[in-house]
Order: C-alpha cells, then sequence, then structure tokens
C-alpha cells in the first residue's frame, strides 16, 4: 500500500525526537548524535530489511559489468535493495526515491551511486592525464564541480577517486589512476576526497567519494586486468596504501574492494585489508563496499564453496554492502540460524550504511538531490565548461620539439595550410575516454574544430588516414597528397576508449594497427608532421619518436579537447604537462618505473655482469615527471641549510628557477631524496616534494623546501615506518632523470 511520504518520514523523525537527537536548527551533527540517530532506526528494523540497506543493484539505464538484475525495481519496494547505482537524472532517480521512501515500510531513501571518474556530463580530461598537470588545486576543482554536476543529476554517491598505484602500463586501468608514484599519488588522492565531499557531506553540492580499489589493484600480474597480486608485504605498504589511507584521513566515507587476491585472499575476503588495515589502523568508520559481483566471485576464486559461504566470508571480513552478487540479501539469514554470522555482524554493517546517508542528509530530505531546475542550470554549465578546457590545458604533455630551419615546430604561429590527419582528428566519442560516464559525445570539441576555431585564416584540410585496427590502407594516398601539399602535418592517432579502461589489458602497447605505418609514410614526404599521440596510457613508439618532429602526448582530454590543443598547438597556451607513469621504450621493460632499487650489480655499459638487457637500455623512452616546455628554465644549484640535522630538525632546501627562453610558462619543479645506506635497500630517487610555479620569461624563482624526519621514513623490515640516522641525498629538478644534486647527513 502506498503510504505518503510525510508520514513516514515522521516515524522516523519521531523516533529521533525521543531519542533526543534531532538538532532542529539544523547544527551539524556531531558523531555521537549521529550514532544516536542511527541507532534509533536500526531499532526500527527488520532483519529482510536491513538486509535490504547492505545491497546495492545496477539499473538497466548503464550498465557496467557482467551482470544485471532485471526487477531492481520490485526489489526496491520490497525492501531488499537500499541503493542503486547506475541510475542518474533528476526525473529518473526521483521516481526510484518514491518507491523508497513512499512505498516501503519504513522509507528508508536510496543512495545512488555512479562512476563519476572524470566529469559527470561535462567530462575532464582522464585522470591519469589530468595528474600530469601536477596541479592539486586544478584537481580539487575538478572533483568539487563533478560532484556539483552529479548532485544536480540526482546522485549522491561516486565510485571514486580511484587511486590504485600502477607500473604497468599493459593494465588497461592506468587510466583512471594517477601513475606511478606513491607519493604524488597520495596527495591527488586527498584533493579529489576533498573535492567530492567539500566541507559537509549535508551540502547538496557534494556526493561521497569511494577510495577504490582496495587494494593493490594496479599490480595485476602480467598488467592482466583481475589478476592475481603477488607483493612483498613491505612492497604493499612502502608503495601502494599511502593512497588509499591519504584518502580515508581526508574522510572518504566509502572505500571498495577490490577484485583482486592478495596474500592468497580475495580482497573481498580479506579481514586483514578490509577490518585490520582499514579500520584498526586506518580509524575508518565509513562502509565498504564491494565491487561488481566482487562477493559472488569468491566462488571462482576458490574460496567460497557456494553463496552463501561467500556472503560469510566477506561479511565478516568486515564488507558492508553488497555490489549486485545479490548475496547480502538473503544468506546471511540462513548464516545467522547457523551461527556463522553474528547479528553484531549485521548490525555493524548497516549503521555503517545508514550513518552515510545520515551524513549526506537523506534522512531530512529523500529528494534533496532532485531538483529540475537546479540540474538544468548545472549540467554544461559555463563554469564546467571552461574548467573542462582549463584541465585540458594543463594535462597535455610536450615530449618533443624539433628545430627545423633554426626555429623550433612548435608552436605553429602562422602556417598558411595544415593537413589534419588520422583517426582521432575529427572523433567526438574518443576524446570522452574511458569511465566517461554520463558523458555527451555531441558537446566535444574535436581536434579538427579547435583548429578551424583557431587558424581562421589558414587552410585546414582533413583526412582520416587508416582506421585503428582495420589493415585497409586506401586511405592512404590522399592522407600523402595533403601532406605533400601542405606546410605542416598535425597527425593525431593512438588508442580508441575501447582501448583502455576496465577489462582492457594489452600484451603490446604499440600504437594500434597501421596508424604507425601510416606515420613514417607522411614523414618520409618531407613535410614537417607533429604526432599528437592520444592514448590512455603510455604507449611505446622508439621509431616515431625518431623520426616525428614534435610529439604531443594529448590522452584523452575530455569535452573541451580540440579547444584545449590548438591553444596548445598555436601558443595560445604554453603546455606545462609531466608525465606521471614512464612511457617504456619497449614492452619487455615493463615494469619500468623511476624509484627502482640500485640492485647489487648496478647497470655499468661496460661491464657485462651487471643489471642489464642486451637489447634495449634500462631507461624508459620517456621518464616520470618529464614534459617541455616552449619555454626553457635554466635551474641552479641545490642549497642546504645544512650538511647535517638531527632527527628533530628542518632542513631548508633551496634552488632558483629561470626562465631564459621566449614565452612565459609554467614549471613542475620536482624534489626527490635517496637514503645512501638503511636497513633495507632503497630505492635510488623517490620524489618527496613538488611546486609548479608560473614564471613570466626573463624572471627568476627561488624555490624553498623544507623536508623534516617525515619524509625521510620508510617501512622498515618490522613494517614500522622508520628514518634512519645516515647520508642522503636531494635531488631536485624539472623530470626524474635531470637532476641537480647535493647531499646531507641525518644524526641520531
Ligand atoms: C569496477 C568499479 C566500478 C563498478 C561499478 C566495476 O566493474 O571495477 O571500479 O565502480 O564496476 O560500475
Amino acid at each position: 500500500m502506498k503510504k505518503p511520504i510525510h508520514i513516514v518520514s515522521a516515524t522516523i523523525v519521531t523516533v529521533l525526537l525521543l531519542s533526543g537527537c534531532v538538532t532542529e536548527n539544523g547544527d551539524r551533527q556531531t558523531d555521537m548524535q549521529l550514532d544516536r540517530k542511527v541507532d534509533s532506526v536500526l531499532l526500527l528494523m527488520t532483519l529482510d530489511e536491513k538486509l535490504g540497506q547492505l545491497t546495492l543493484y545496477t539499473s538497466d539505464w548503464d550498465v557496467t559489468g557482467p551482470t544485471i538484475r532485471p526487477d531492481y525495481m520490485d526489489d526496491i519496494r520490497s525492501g531488499k535493495c537500499g541503493n542503486i547505482f547506475n541510475a542518474h537524472t533528476v526525473a529518473y532517480n526521483k521516481k526510484l526515491q518514491r518507491i523508497a521512501v513512499e512505498e516501503t515500510r519504513l522509507g528508508i531513501p536510496l543512495m545512488f551511486g555512479y562512476d563519476v571518474i572524470h566529469g559527470h556530463k561535462t567530462i575532464f580530461p582522464i585522470p591519469l592525464a589530468e595528474a600530469c598537470s601536477w596541479n592539486l588545486g586544478l584537481m580539487k576543482k575538478s572533483a568539487k564541480l563533478a560532484a556539483k554536476e552529479a548532485a544536480a543529476s540526482g546522485l549522491n554517491w561516486t565510485f571514486a577517486p580511484m587511486v590504485d598505484i600502477s607500473r604497468d602500463p599493459r593494465w588497461g586501468r592506468v587510466s583512471e589512476g594517477n601513475g606511478e608514484d606513491t607519493y604524488l599519488g597520495a596527495c591527488i588522492s586527498e584533493v579529489r576526497v576533498h573535492g567530492f565531499q567539500g566541507r559537509d557531506l549535508s551540502d547538496p553540492y557534494t556526493i561521497a567519494a569511494c577510495i577504490k580499489h582496495f587494494a593493490a589493484y594496479g599490480a595485476p600480474v602480467a598488467g592482466r586486468d583481475y589478476n592475481t597480486v603477488e607483493m612483498s608485504e613491505i612492497s604493499l605498504r612502502q608503495d601502494y596504501l599511502l593512497p588509499y589511507q591519504k584518502g580515508i584521513e581526508a574522510g572518504a566515507v566509502t572505500a571498495m574492494a577490490s577484485f583482486n587476491d592478495l596474500f592468497g585472499v580475495p580482497a573481498t575476503a580479506s579481514k586483514y585489508l578490509m577490518t585490520d588495515i582499514l579500520r584498526d589502523e586506518w580509524g575508518f568508520e565509513g562502509f565498504v563496499v564491494s565491487d561488481y559481483d566482487g562477493i559472488d566471485q569468491l566462488r571462482d576464486h576458490g574460496v567460497a564453496e557456494d553463496k552463501q559461504h561467500a556472503g560469510e566470508l566477506a561479511l565478516t571480513a568486515g564488507i558492508d554492502m553488497d555490489m549486485q552478487s545479490a548475496i547480502f540479501v538473503d544468506f546471511p539469514a540462513l548464516s545467522l540460524e547457523e551461527g556463522k554470522v553474528s547479528m553484531d555482524d549485521i548490525n555493524a554493517a548497516v549503521k555503517r550504511v545508514l550513518r552515510v546517508k545520515f551524513q549526506l542528509g537523506l534522512f531530512d530530505d529523500p529528494y534533496r538531490y532532485f531538483d529540475e531546475s537546479r540540474e538544468a542550470e548545472i549540467v554544461f554549465s559555463e563554469e564546467l565548461m571552461d574548467h573542462a578546457l582549463q584541465s585540458a590545458l594543463e594535462s597535455v604533455v610536450l615530449l618533443k620539439n624539433e628545430a627545423e630551419n633554426g626555429r623550433k615546430i612548435l608552436p605553429l604561429t602562422a602556417p598558411k595550410k595544415i593537413a589534419l590527419i588520422g583517426p582521432l582528428a575529427d572523433n567526438q566519442l574518443d576524446m570522452l575516454g574511458s569511465w566517461h560516464a554520463a558523458g555527451d559525445h555531441t558537446r566535444v570539441v574535436t581536434l579538427l574544430e579547435g583548429l578551424q576555431k583557431k587558424y581562421t585564416s589558414t587552410e585546414i584540410s582533413y583526412a582520416r588516414g587508416c582506421d585503428f585496427y582495420a589493415e585497409e590502407r586506401s586511405g592512404f594516398s590522399r592522407a600523402l597528397h595533403l601532406a605533400k601539399t601542405s606546410d605542416v602535418v598535425i597527425l593525431a592517432i593512438g588508442e580508441n576508449q575501447e582501448h583502455s579502461g576496465e577489462a582492457a589489458s594489452r600484451s603490446n602497447i604499440d600504437i594500434p594497427g597501421i596508424q604507425e605505418e601510416l606515420a613514417l609514410a607522411l614523414i618520409e614526404t618531407g613535410t614537417p608532421v607533429i604526432v599528437v599521440i592520444m592514448a590512455e596510457r603510455p604507449l611505446t613508439f622508439p621509431v616515431l619518436n625518431e623520426k616525428a618532429s614534435a610529439i604531443l602526448y594529448a590522452w584523452h582530454l575530455g569535452t573541451r579537447a580540440g579547444d584545449a590543443l590548438a591553444d596548445v598547438l598555436s601558443g595560445a597556451c604554453n603546455p606545462s604537462g609531466k608525465l606521471v607513469m614512464s612511457i617504456p621504450e619497449n614492452t619487455g621493460q615493463i615494469p619500468v618505473y623511476y624509484n627502482s632499487k640500485s640492485t647489487g650489480r648496478p647497470d655499468d655499459p661496460s661491464n657485462k655482469y651487471t643489471s642489464k638487457y642486451l637489447d634495449v637500455s634500462n631507461n624508459p623512452l620517456y621518464p616520470f615527471g618529464y614534459g617541455l616546455s616552449y619555454t626553457i628554465f635554466e635551474y641552479g644549484e641545490v642549497r642546504l641549510s645544512d650538511a647535517i640535522i638531527g632527527m628533530n630538525d628542518t632542513l631548508e632546501v633551496s634552488i632558483s628557477v629561470k626562465n631564459t627562453g621566449d614565452y612565459d610558462g609554467e614549471e613542475v619543479v620536482q624534489l626527490y631524496v635517496r637514503d645512501m645506506v638503511g636497513s633495507l635497500t632503497r630505492p635510488v630517487k623517490e620524489l618527496r616534494a613538488f611546486k609548479k610555479i608560473s614564471v613570466p620569461r626573463g624572471e627568476e624563482h627561488k624555490l624553498h623546501f623544507s623536508l623534516t624526519r617525515e619524509d625521510l621514513k620508510f617501512v622498515g623490515g618490522d613494517l614500522e615506518y622508520i628514518a634512519e640516522p645516515g647520508d642522503f641525498k636531494v635531488f631536485i629538478g624539472p623530470d626524474s632523470e635531470n637532476l641537480k644534486e647535493a647531499g646531507f647527513t641525518l644524526k641520531n
């Protein structure tokens, strides 16, 4: 029977008032108040209603995994589903919310989750690209605006930020993360959580964040998605955990378990990860959601005999919400009877879920995210579209810029004729990238459109040239003709959006198909070729790298891709992006990353018996931190305040950076540290600080960094963070290889 909402809400509110925990003046709730509210609702709930709150189903609107629950609306109506994902727009979500609030006994509101990974409808660059901006303020703003747009579309929970560190570009999901470095990844994790959640989750312009995929999902063996993870516990803690921890400390109210197993236990069944580390060590108070079907997959992992057993393993490990397995909704009742789980286990999970619903303000007003006029005003608003451009501008990485006749090929100031070629040159859909949520490709500005707007008196001709994979070369002749009759070729090649993301691992990460063959043929014409590589992972292209006149790594830049690229190519914007993942020379080098260990036989070209390959150098094609500018930055010497510091001292480090080129520019100044002798082997360098500065041409900036014992710590043999006395080196420079250095000693 349908009940009017105010009566249902009144039931809950009355209980809350009686329990003395509603602040009528809307004051922010203290933890104690919140717990009392949660307890008062829990008191009203039957076991079935509790299990419903632990259940999350996808709508059929946008399916992101292998299974679907066709009758999810009936599940909501019968109280068997308390949370929905992959449904959006005010109209649709309001309809679902009405069912939960008006047609169920208690009227507990639904939470609406979605993968708002790099924008909701207005799409920003893929996260890996945006990380190349090294601009934390920019990334925070992206998360904030994505939250604003998503919240206006009826959502209150994003499955982001994804903060999995990865050193393996074969893995398709590097696109969603922040690259190979733990320190940078942790800084980004923190700001993205702040961006999504703001200061107060009950602000209807914010949404709940979800730290994922916990843990070490970015290190699958051989880069194959969902594969086993093999690593030492020291490596887990040293290289992988910090970004999750920083996201939790920043206040993320939810976390997602990863698909992989680690130390022989699938994360979904790992009490060590979900309870010991997440809750006991880090103090996480929010709820943990499984990944898509993750609980049922415990059977495939071979640790659960059947669904009931899978549910028991997950619940007792510390998973609170079941995404899509439809196991928590039924089986814990049986397990309870059999004494395999306790009512305390179930109540603890329900309380965590309800707590977040209270924090979101859903009990105050379940319809607070459903305002059609707000939706119309915010979606694709100028604020979002402007930010999409800014973010894209800062994500582009200039890898190569050769001089022709004494002048660098870029920026391209006044060409008479441009030949624009390639399958990504006039392509809207692929600019959105993988996990583009509700992104609308019809709003995307392509490179062709961007160039036409920018170069109004240039003749621009366009040819697709070839496809991503087909062996069809019939488009070559027109492309070559255009190249021969133009001043310059701009060639947009790389991956389409399907080549990356989930379930998109590749064993060979070259530029797909015959695109490189086309590129080399164009270069043969003698017309300078500017290659714009669009992709969601580092690709390998050593031959093209040798021959192209200029290379821009342009990722998938989102809704304003074409505008941003036209600004960069023309010089309206001076590129400042720096790689956050090394670009390998070839696939066999993987994993290749800057913070490797020395080994007992460090690479020495003159000595056969050292750690190296016979057929390729140890170095990547382009290292972590690398990216050129149209101007030149000259670095001074590294100056230290002291040669010796004590454990409680602060070392002041300074360096000057001068813009000696012809353009104003931005530079990411990077500081690395090396612990020369440790009780465990230490990396040859580790990023410990960075600053992005803007330096007008001709000017010099002096930069100051402070290092304390905290910056020198590492995970020791007993898994504690320790700083050991001894000699250290500090390096500063524009990337992880081109560095100035100085040494100091840390004393006890
Ligand atoms: C992915 C998650 C995502 C979920 C819901 C899963 O397949 O691994 O990252 O949040 O689907 O779409």
